[in-house]
């Protein structure tokens, strides 16, 4: 079924079952080596799938749970196996959602969930329950709705080894700075070049990509494209200045949190009135910021 956290919304199933985590694969036309962050309500449920619970991990979860943090762990022999590509993984990736109806979700199920982002594979996650349904449509029967998603961009994902640095795997809801802060060491960042292997799988592959192409442009840049492309769709900060029908303003160039919450739903329904190109304005990479930024770039590779 399809349910909001309040990152993304998420496509849930059993995670200890074979065949509805198969389903989930079938129903996101998602590459099997890719695997899946197991959801549970508590803390508690969380440390019952790892192997080991590092100091670092136990902090990070103090600190950010319930909420916008997935960590990736030493798995327990068996724990969730369908969700750790076939039970061939030796870590798990692990998140407590804030949002009520997923803690609700959790609670009356009594079991953890596997859940990627609601979306066909490649395309922006939903933030809304309609987007989600755009998407996924009679594939999946039980849609719901709890409004907007408060976030707008997927969870951090940590990687906290039994051994070794702790390292960010994906930007997300939960900035950079904010692990290094509670971790109180440094904080290895991973972005997977092309020809690595990356450390969370999900990052190899085109994501959150609409239709037209999506391009990153400098602030000075912006009014010079805005006159000369009229059918060219933007992105931009209030303090750009620019309006009109193909312009969203998501906030202030400062104000990351305002962007995460607004980009993928932008981009999707700029996508639907077709525009030739979407522009995005770059803003400064600090804070939420910085996950915006990684978004929108993966949005323009290809
Ligand atoms: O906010 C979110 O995280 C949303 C909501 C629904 O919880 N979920 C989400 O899931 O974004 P998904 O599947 O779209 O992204 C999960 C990412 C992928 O990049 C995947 O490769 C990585 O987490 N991942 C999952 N298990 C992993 C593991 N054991 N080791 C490293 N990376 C892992
Ligand atoms: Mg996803």
């Amino acid at each position: 079924m399809v349910f909001p956290t309040e990152t993304v919304y998420g496509l849930g199933a059993d995670a200890t079952s074979k065949a509805a985590v198969a389903a989930i694969y079938a129903a996101k036309g998602r590459p099997s080596d890719n695997p899946l962050i197991v959801h549970v309500a508590s803390l508690e449920a969380a440390v019952q799938l790892a192997a080991s619970w590092p100091a670092d991990a136990e902090a990070l979860a103090r600190a950010f749970w319930p909420g916008p943090l997935t960590l990736v762990l030493p798995r327990k022999a068996g724990a969730c196996d369908p969700a750790a590509a076939g039970g061939t993984l030796a870590t798990i990736a692990v998140r407590v959602p804030g949002h009520p109806v997923a803690q609700a979700l959790l609670r009356a199920a009594g079991i953890p969930l596997a859940a990627p982002s609601a979306n066909t594979s490649g395309r922006p996650s939903p933030t809304r329950a309609a987007d989600a349904r755009d998407d996924l449509g009679r594939a999946v029967a039980v849609y719901l709705d709890g409004g907007p998603t408060h976030v707008g961009l997927e969870s951090t994902v940590v990687a906290v080894p039994a051994r070794g640095p702790v390292e960010v795997l994906r930007l997300g809801g939960i900035p950079f700075e904010a692990i290094e802060r509670v971790v109180g060491k440094a904080v290895v960042r991973t972005s997977a070049a092309a020809g690595e292997t990356p450390a969370a799988p999900g990052m190899k592959y085109r994501h959150y990509a609409p239709v037209a192409p999506v391009r990153l442009l400098a602030p000075e840049a912006l009014r010079q494209r805005y006159e000369a492309e009229p059918e060219a769709a933007f992105i931009v900060a209030t303090e750009t200045g620019l309006s009109g029908p193909r312009v969203r303003v998501p906030g202030s160039r400062a104000d990351g949190a305002a962007w995460a919450h607004h980009l993928f739903a932008m981009l999707r329904d700029l996508d639907s009135a077709r525009r030739t190109v979407i522009y995005v304005e770059a803003i400064p990479e600090a804070g939420l910021g910085a996950a915006v930024m990684d978004r929108v770039r993966k949005a323009s590779q290809g």
